[in-house]
């Protein structure tokens, strides 16, 4: 399936000038093994780095660079936060701008964020070939901004990479060509094998106090969690009842923190003797913490696949996930917002060790070397 460049080391002929887009945070972890797998090709490929400056703060940005290895972006557009349309707008106004300096041969975007969607749609209206990684992924619910991202970059790349085959069916029942998708495995997934022995080695637990008794690992930052105060306020009433039972870790994302305070929940939960609150985390803190959690309570999208190739049960407090196959075959489980569901589930799996799953195919680290190759392949220079 992946297929080999045999076009030879180049002579007398330009490199393939590849412009990457990041923006938030998840996609610098999702770019980052594709960034190594270009390094390879130095002949071959000239991949340019741009930030849209989407998030910005240190933890949510600089820290990552840091952790993953990342090479700084050649540019970055400084776009910082605002509402949906007024930063998408402002993304695609800066975006245009770098396009025709750059004059790249393709444009990769990843994932589902506002920067992903605003860079597919410049590029189709300039003629510029477009792929998108993690394509295909449907949560079926409209109300996500991430779910309309995904399906407006879906509908105008034009090399889909996908991370399982049910990407694949609902690529193929929304009408796109199966000569576009390619399943590759997932490169969020190559970062966790590759970043191995660094998280390993970092020893976050002990520097936060949790390495004597397990605890579990909270993350929160949906709109749809935090935004309306009842449902964040049953969140917390959930982590109230279930740090009697277990240590809870909890590194707050901006978003949530503010929306705690506004909601008058800050001091209720800074009351809470058995949970540690702390500032984002970057990747290899993050990764090494909750390698070594016995649950994961979570409304992230990576989460739930990192919980799965990690094998650590993850409870995940939404209706429905785009992300079925960590259902299906990994350790995810589906528990809504409300906080009776969270905490009787929650405690079973305290009791029981949870579910065990298998690494869903192709989640084996290898992904961006198959994205690379594809790549080398089909775009002509
Ligand atoms: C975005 C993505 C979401 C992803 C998440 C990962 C969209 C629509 N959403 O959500 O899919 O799961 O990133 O973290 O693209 N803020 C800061 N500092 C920062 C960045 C943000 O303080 O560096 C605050 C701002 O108040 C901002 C809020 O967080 O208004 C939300 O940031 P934004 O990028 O709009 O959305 P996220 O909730 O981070």
């Amino acid at each position: 399936m992946a297929c080999r460049n045999l076009r030879g080391p180049l002579v007398n002929k330009k490199p393939l000038r590849i412009l990457n887009v990041v923006g938030a945070r998840p996609n610098f972890v999702k770019i980052a093994p594709i960034m190594a797998a270009y390094a390879k090709f130095p002949n071959d490929i000239d991949a340019v780095l741009l930030h849209t400056g989407q998030h910005y703060d240190d933890s949510m940005s600089r820290s990552f660079f840091a952790d993953l290895e990342l090479p700084q972006p050649r540019i970055n557009l400084g776009v910082g936060s605002a509402s949906h349309a007024r930063q998408t707008a402002a993304i695609m106004v800066k975006f245009e701008d770098q396009l025709a300096i750059i004059r790249p041969q393709l444009v990769v975007v990843v994932g589902d964020v506002n920067s992903t969607m605003a860079c597919a749609l410049v590029c189709a209206k300039e003629h510029i070939r477009v792929a998108h990684v993690e394509a295909g992924l449907r949560s079926f619910d409209r109300n996500m901004p991430e779910e309309i991202n995904r399906m407006v970059t879906d509908r105008l790349a034009d090399l889909l990479f996908t991370t399982c085959e049910e990407a694949n069916v609902n690529l193929a029942s929304e009408g796109i060509g199966s000569e576009k998708i390619f399943l590759v495995g997932n490169t969020m997934i190559d970062a966790l094998v590759s970043l191995r022995p660094k998280y390993e080695a970092a020893g976050a637990a002990a520097r936060f106090g949790l390495n004597s008794t397990p605890f579990a690992f909270v993350t929160i930052h949906r709109p749809s969690n935090v935004d309306d105060k009842p449902i964040l306020a049953g969140i917390c009433d959930a982590l109230q009842c279930l740090q009697h039972e277990r240590k809870l870790f909890w590194p707050l994302h901006p978003r949530t923190k503010s929306r705690l305070k506004q909601h008058g929940l800050w001091q209720a939960v800074n009351r809470m003797t058995n949970l540690i609150i702390t500032d984002p985390l970057g990747y290899i803190d993050s990764m090494s913490v909750m390698a070594s959690s016995s649950l994961v309570l979570t409304d992230s999208g990576g989460i739930q696949e990192e919980t799965t190739a990690l094998g650590i049960p993850c409870l995940t407090l939404r209706n429905n996930t785009e992300r079925n196959i960590t259902i299906l075959e990994g350790t995810n489980e589906l528990v809504g917002n409300k906080p009776e569901g969270i905490v009787r589930r929650a405690k079973e799996i305290l009791q029981s060790g949870g579910k065990r799953g298998r690494i869903p195919r192709l989640w084996d680290g290898k992904a961006a070397t198959r994205i690379v190759d594809l790549i080398l392949g089909l775009v002509p220079n």
